[in-house]
């Protein structure tokens, strides 16, 4: 059987089974550690017998506490941990040294009467079965705390390696860590520790990964070698190295990074892809550079050379450029014309606010990329609005996989999931064709998601008509919310040709091809949970953009309709995957695709088809439960 995230956290649920108490200053047992309080803002806990973790109780309200293993050495890192106040939203465990049960942890910034002093305890293990009712059954989660942007995507051996922006200490941004989850389907993910921990340098910020085949750097013929961007008030966002000889399981940081600073001092600099360009036999590395792209290049991974820069004034304006990527591919399969297609994610700049992936298609000489249409041009990767920082995994020849993040910087921090934040949107094969004189980007689930299909009922064909809707009562019985529907409809005489996606309390979400505003739309409005920010809190201070105080304007951003663009075709396919939070769609071939987060408070399990002005065929209908 393959190990897959649920069965992990089942073999992990082992619950939080020794505890040795606490003490100090404050009542209660005196067994296992004791606090030192040092005035309000310092305090030492002094751990006297062994132990895995320090689990500390954290409240997401509460402003950031800094704690530390101290160990003297001078890599000793503080790490920002919004530790309870008043209450207690969940632990995360903090690693203490294996052996002898000494250690001391420094925590700064918290004051004497928190609650988190009363709450904090040893425990040799940490509880990570699920506790979210939202955690999605085949999308990528990390299994608690915090996660964004798909990093260092990268297939070797037969496996796909997934690093990711991660917090370890809350489902809020913060500290960041690459967290790692592998997989040989792109469907089943394996958990695996931290990759890489944030640092005295910074943190450790979106990146790339290559596998080394040459041994241009000198770790070996095959070695993974991953690019960071170190961030940090200290030194700003400066690209850094590390690799790995143990199949990316673990990795050295290179001693002399970094390896790139911007030349003029630019603050928003990150985001390193690298990749090999076989024509010129070198490494080319891309970094977003506030609102363009820089590429240098390089013969042996750690000596870079600036050659150019692209994007002043290209796409949505203005708009910060974040995570890029570049991918050659045959337009339409022919291998004899191929054209390049440089992503460039943008916050903010969705057409429907916050974060989205836009890209430009045009040729690259191996040193400059030129695009093939007018700056004003937008070409969008997906018409949602939970498709960020989107990267696509290097060393797969054949195949281009992107691997989206499913959320937006708008609300992403105060989404209705505690345990962990934020799942990857589902894998998908790029591809081009061109359309009149333009080429775009058609994505596509990967195929290997078939694997998912665990109940088929395929439908009779039908017509609707106006006023006559079709409802398909049931879709699954022990439906769990994770599901898929293939259709293809005729839809030349009607004006709207709609479906609902429906539950027991009134929730839908309304999934329509607008034939006279030429539009293909999914509206969320009454999907569920939308109004899941009002409660919320702006943190007085935030140590990234001020992200989630930017969230606060939570009702527009959330309860709305997304749509991309529909043809005037007659006949159109449509591909529909619903899972516990959210609902992608794949138009004509992924010719459109629509990703969006949904908090439905039961599963969707009845389908309605609906038509408005006319009457449209649905030529056939599959539907299929999905299941790990
Ligand atoms: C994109 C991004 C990156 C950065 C990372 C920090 O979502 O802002 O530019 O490296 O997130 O977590």
């Amino acid at each position: 059987m393959k190990t897959t995230i649920s069965n992990i956290s089942k073999i992990l649920l082992m619950g939080i089974a020794t505890t040795f108490g606490w003490a100090g200053c404050q009542s209660g047992p005196k067994t296992g550690f004791t606090l030192e309080h040092q005035g309000d803002t310092l305090t030492l806990v002094h751990i006297t017998e062994p132990a895995r973790y320090l689990l500390l109780p954290v409240e997401e309200r509460s402003a950031e506490g800094q704690v530390c293993l101290v160990t003297g050495d001078p890599a000793d890192t503080d790490m920002d941990i919004r530790l309870a106040k008043e209450k207690t939203d969940y632990f995360v465990p903090f690693e203490l040294p294996a052996g002898t049960g000494e250690a001391t942890v420094r925590i700064r910034k918290t004051p004497q009467n928190a609650l988190c002093w009363k709450e904090m305890k040893l425990s040799d293990t940490f509880d990570t079965a699920n506790r979210d009712k939202f955690r999605p059954v085949y999308h990528h989660t990390p299994l608690y705390g915090w996660m964004n942007d798909a990093n260092g995507l990268v297939y070797k051996d037969g496996e796909y390696h997934l690093y990711f922006q991660y917090n370890p200490y809350g489902s809020v941004w913060g500290n960041m860590h690459w967290g790692h989850s592998v997989s040989r389907d792109l469907v089943h993910w394996e958990p695996l520790p931290v990759a890489l921990a944030r640092d005295t340098m910074g943190h450790i910020f979106s990146g790339s990964s290559v596998v080394d085949a040459a041994n241009s750097a000198g770790y070996g013929a095959g070695s993974i070698v991953s690019f960071y961007t170190s961030a940090s008030d200290k030194n700003g966002q400066i690209q850094c190295m590390a690799h790995s000889n143990d199949n990316g399981r673990t990795f050295t940081k290179y001693e002399k990074n970094p390896v790139l600073t911007p030349f003029d001092g630019l603050k928003d600099f990150r985001d390193p892809k690298v990749f090999w360009y076989a024509p010129e036999e070198k490494w080319v590395m891309i970094v977003s550079a506030d609102k363009e792209m820089r590429f240098y290049s390089s013969d042996n991974l750690k000596d870079w050379t600036y050659m150019s820069a692209f994007g002043e004034g290209y796409g949505v304006q203005p708009s910060q450029f974040e995570c890029p990527d570049m991918v050659e591919l045959p337009v339409n399969g022919d291998e004899n014309n191929k054209k390049w297609a440089l992503i460039v994610n943008i916050n903010p700049g969705c057409l429907f606010g916050g974060s989205a992936t836009q890209y430009f298609t045009g040729n690259f000489d191996g040193t400059r990329f030129t695009c093939d249409t007018k700056p004003e041009t937008v070409k969008w990767l997906d018409w949602g609005k939970d498709h960020y920082a989107t990267v696509c995994f290097s060393n797969t020849p054949g195949r281009v996989i992107a691997m989206p993040w499913m959320s937006n910087w708008q609300y992403a921090n105060i989404i209705p999931t505690q345990q962990f934040r934020s799942a990857n949107a589902l894998p998908r094969e790029l591809t081009m064709y061109s359309e009149g004189k333009d080429i775009y980007l058609a994505a596509n689930p990967v195929k290997e998601l078939e694997t998912l299909r665990r109940e088929t009922k395929e439908m009779p064909p039908f017509t609707v008509e106006a006023g006559k809707d079709v409802t398909i009562d049931t879709l699954f019985a022990g439906n769990d919310g994770a599901f898929e529907i293939e259709i293809s409809l005729s839809a030349a005489r009607t004006e709207v040709a709609g479906l609902r996606l429906m539950n027991g309390q009134g929730e839908e979400v309304a999934i329509y091809l607008d034939k006279k505003a030429g539009k293909l739309v999914m509206d969320r409005v009454h999907s569920g949970i939308v109004d899941f920010g009002k409660n919320s809190i702006p943190h007085e201070k935030e140590a990234h953009d001020n992200r989630i105080a930017n969230s606060i304007n939570y009702v527009d951003d959330f309860a709305l309709a997304t749509w991309g663009p529909l043809s005037g075709a007659a006949d159109h396919t449509l591909r529909i995957f619903a899972d516990k939070c959210s609902v992608k769609l794949f138009l004509d071939g992924g010719k459109v695709a629509m990703t969006n987060l949904v908090f439905p408070n039961e599963p969707y399990n009845r389908l309605q088809f609906y038509s408005q002005g006319g009457s449209y065929r649905v030529n056939s209908l599959n539907l299929y439960k999905l299941g790990l």
